[in-house]
């Protein structure tokens, strides 16, 4: 949080730890037996739609309530002064939600795990050897030349391959274009993903990220020591899926290691740095570097798909973006950090577009300490969930809520909450990637509006479906003209 944010946050009423209620007070839908409110929420459209569905309850229960699908129960909270609360109570080694399958693959092939699985003193350990080279803003800085070199690839990409200024399947272009880019960052290697013919290597690994995901949502729902014991096809995808992952992630990251052992002279080397620094082991680099892979390719690809089709969708916002580029940037110039430092308008689009259309709706926290949460005392082990896709769709706190209004976002306006926009998550589990997924997408716009106009092929709706991150229900109707 920006310090100059502190004299917004709206004071949070707090009740006394004697006049709490228990969790069992806090509202929520009908809990039948056995199945909790799931047949609730099928009906609502099952859990494709449970983000809309979860504004709804928010709607009708208020800031916060209390829900169960089958054994799985959690609280929502959805209100900035719980956010902040929560924040200020954090504990010192915040944990999220388990993500079983993962951590079951690590035990079985006695891998490490990296930091979105890594729990207590090691997850802050391996946390602090990157922090202050993804976090640091004059380090990430320093990335947006090997940012560039992609993007220079990109933009050219979409006058060649788009019919009529439309790509077949625009969301797949990003993700490779994220993924070239995070290689490129991590390993300082360029897969070539963005070339006609992308290489077999670099298409498996592609598609095992793509198995590995696809799969581990029903070991999160079903026990995956079953699915391990009996083998099934589930855990057998999963496995090899990882297999493929770790042992492509080992022979660059051995690669870039050897590299720079190798060479004289001084460098400045993201991932031999950290090695070198952080006394991390090498087992311990590869889950850490694998995990920032996975965390960081498909939600940056999803949230420039989003600004993009936001962008075609407001033609005006568009035109005073490209205003702002053409002052700022002089023609045929590469736009970089500096530049960017002086272009509010494009840093507020991408903001409202985050807002208004999330890749992560929501995160989530296990409490590992009883906390008092605005009026109720909340046990240790409860898993509350953090709804930023409620809290950008809420009115008390953004006016015209579902209206692209990057001019809130601007100093002049009225000042926003900021525990009411947290598309990152909050506190010291914060992602990681932030300030790299921000300069990489801040970029992105930058190149892709000064060079194309995106416009909008039809005014017919298009809807958000939760599959791990809100992706749109069709291709989005958006094409790139040249200017
Ligand atoms: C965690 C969103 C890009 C790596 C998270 C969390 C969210 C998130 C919501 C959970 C935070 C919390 O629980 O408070 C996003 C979005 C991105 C993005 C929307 C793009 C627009 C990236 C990138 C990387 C990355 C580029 C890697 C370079 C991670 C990691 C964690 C994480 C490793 C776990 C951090 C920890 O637990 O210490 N991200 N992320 N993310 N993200 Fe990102």
């Amino acid at each position: 949080l920006d310090p100059k944010d502190a004299a917004v946050v709206a004071p949070c009423r707090q009740s006394l730890p004697s006049q709490t209620q228990s969790l069992y007070s806090i509202p929520g839908p009908t809990n039948w037996p056995l199945f909790g409110s799931l047949i609730e929420l099928l009906r609502k459209g099952g859990l494709q739609r449970q983000h809309d569905a979860l504004i709804d309850y928010h709607k009708k229960f208020g800031k916060i309530f209390r829900m169960k699908l089958g054994s799985f129960e959690s609280v929502h909270i959805g209100a900035p002064c719980l956010l902040e609360t929560l924040y200020r109570k954090e504990s010192v080694y915040p944990q999220r939600l388990e993500i079983k399958p993962w951590k079951a693959y690590r035990d079985f092939r006695d891998e490490a795990y990296g930091l979105l699985i890594l729990e207590g003193k090691d997850w802050q350990r391996v946390r602090s050897a990157f922090q202050q080279k993804l976090m640091k803003p004059t380090e990430v800085a320093k990335l947006d030349g090997k940012i560039n070199q992609v993007l220079a690839d990109f933009v050219s990409r979409i006058g060649q391959v788009t019919d009529n200024g439309r790509f077949e399947d625009l969301y797949f272009e990003l993700n490779k274009w994220s993924m070239e880019t995070i290689c490129l960052v991590l390993y300082d290697k360029r897969f070539g993903l963005l070339h006609d013919n992308v290489n077999e290597e670099a298409m498996a690994f592609i598609m095992s990220i793509k198995t590995m995901m696809s799969t581990f949502g029903m070991m999160m729902v079903t026990p995956v020591e079953l699915h391990k014991k009996l083998n099934t096809k589930t855990w057998q995808a999963h496995t090899m899926a990882w297999d493929r992952i770790f042992s492509t992630a080992k022979v660059y990251i051995d690669k870039k290691i050897k590299r720079h052992t190798e060479a004289t002279g001084p460098s400045d080397d993201f991932l031999c740095d950290i090695y070198r620094h952080s006394h991390l082991s090498k087992k311990e680099l590869y889950a850490a570097i694998t995990e920032l892979q996975i965390g960081g390719v498909e939600t940056t690809a999803n949230s420039l798909l989003w600004a993009i089709f936001n962008l075609s969708r407001n033609p005006c916002a568009q035109g005073k973006l490209l205003q702002e580029i053409r002052e700022v940037l002089p023609a045929n110039q590469t736009p970089s950090s500096e530049h960017l430092q002086r272009m509010p308008y494009l840093k507020a689009c991408l903001k409202e577009s985050m807002r208004l259309s999330p890749s992560v709706p929501f995160t989530s926290r296990t409490l590992d300490k009883d906390t008092v949460l605005g009026d109720y005392s909340i046990p240790k082990g409860t898993v509350l969930m953090i709804n930023s896709h409620a809290l950008g769709a809420n009115e008390e706190y953004f006016e015209h809520s579902s209206l692209f209004k990057p001019e809130r976002w601007l100093r002049e306006s009225r000042p926003i909450n900021p525990f009411a926009h947290v598309p990152f998550g909050i506190g010291k589990r914060m992602c990681i990637g932030r300030r790299l997924a921000e300069l990489q997408l801040q970029l992105a716009l930058c190149w892709v509006v000064r060079d194309y106009e995106v416009v909008a092929t039809d005014c017919e709706p298009v809807d958000a479906i939760h599959s791990g991150l809100l992706v749109p229900n069709r291709e989005l109707p958006v094409a790139f003209i040249r200017r």
